[in-house]
């Protein structure tokens, strides 16, 4: 993941080079005189620069080949309420919506969110992909069923411990950054002719399953990593133990099981068949 963080370097020097910049641009305001004042002239549209500030990263656009490549790995339906976390001129939630998801943008900077309102207003989309002025740290994300990002590797770590109490099954989808010791459940590449920010990584919320579990076969002891997870069946050492959301699989004494978690039980199939585990603690 080190290209990761060459280009989380990359946005920082952006971040530092466009606040500087924004600040040498600031005009001083205008010496009051007696002359009348000159016909008002209509305020000029806003258009956003690429590099703009915001509150806590810069605005860079995703490639749409990217956009549409994390959607994809997201397996985005037209069931899936989306929330594009620092939602820029709305590019991800307007593809959201185009595929029939119901989208939500969160995005600081006001002119940012009347310019995504406006296009999706222009793209037809405005029933189903909205916009909120907020702080994405301030905002609750525990409705959303696909969680797209394009931020910072610090923001992203600074978000992993809420994401990892989202509901099992929920899936987070990256422009670029990693969540370091939290491995990508997938990585692609956008293709195509995409130049820059062309990578998308995809994380599916972890079912907790470590503790002690009783079941037929005698005592499960898990010790999970994230999506990871390992220990003993009964005396057998369990191996392969890998969760996607709830969904949990694990080989031990030479059999395989196919789990699904749900809270404090697990139902599935093992090796003599049908298998239950209860939460012990
Ligand atoms: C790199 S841009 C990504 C824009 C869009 N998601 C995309 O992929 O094209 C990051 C966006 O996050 C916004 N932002 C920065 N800090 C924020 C915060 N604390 N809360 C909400 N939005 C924020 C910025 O204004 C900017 O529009």
């Amino acid at each position: 993941m080190r290209t990761h963080m060459t280009r989380a370097a990359l946005v920082a020097t952006l971040l530092v080079t466009a606040s500087s910049f924004s600040i040498a641009q600031t005009k001083p305001a205008p010496k009051p005189s007696g002359k009348p004042a000159a016909a008002a002239t209509a305020p000029s549209p806003f258009e956003p620069r690429v590099g703009q500030s915001g509150k806590d990263v810069v605005w860079v656009p995703s490639p749409q080949a990217l956009v549409d490549r994390m959607l994809d790995m997201a397996k985005l339906t037209p069931k899936d309420f989306l929330m594009d976390l620092g939602s820029g001129d709305g590019i991800t939630v307007i593809t959201a919506a185009k595929r029939g998801a119901r989208a939500m943008g969160i995005e600081y900077e006001p002119q940012m969110v009347e310019l995504s309102k406006k296009n999706a207003q222009a793209a037809g989309m405005a029933d189903r992909a909205t916009f909120m002025k907020a702080d994405l740290f301030e905002t609750d994300l525990s409705k959303a069923d696909v969680i797209t990002m394009f931020l910072l590797p610090s923001i992203n770590m600074r978000l992993r411990p809420t994401i990892l109490e989202l509901k099992p099954g929920t899936r987070v989808v990256a422009n670029t950054f990693d969540m370091e010791d939290w491995e990508a459940d997938e990585q692609q590449n956008a293709g195509g002719n995409c130049t820059s920010w062309c990578t998308a990584l995809l994380w599916i919320v972890p079912a907790k399953v470590q503790g002690v579990w009783q079941t037929p076969q005698g005592e499960l002891t898990l010790t999970q990593h994230f999506q990871f997870a390992n220990g003993t069946l009964g005396g057998a050492q369990i191996t392969d133990g890998r969760l996607r959301g709830e969904d949990f699989a694990f080989s031990a004494g030479g059999g395989k099981f196919q789990v699904k978690v749900s809270g404090t039980t697990m139902t599935g199939t093992g090796p003599a068949g049908a298998f239950t585990a209860t939460k012990k603690n």
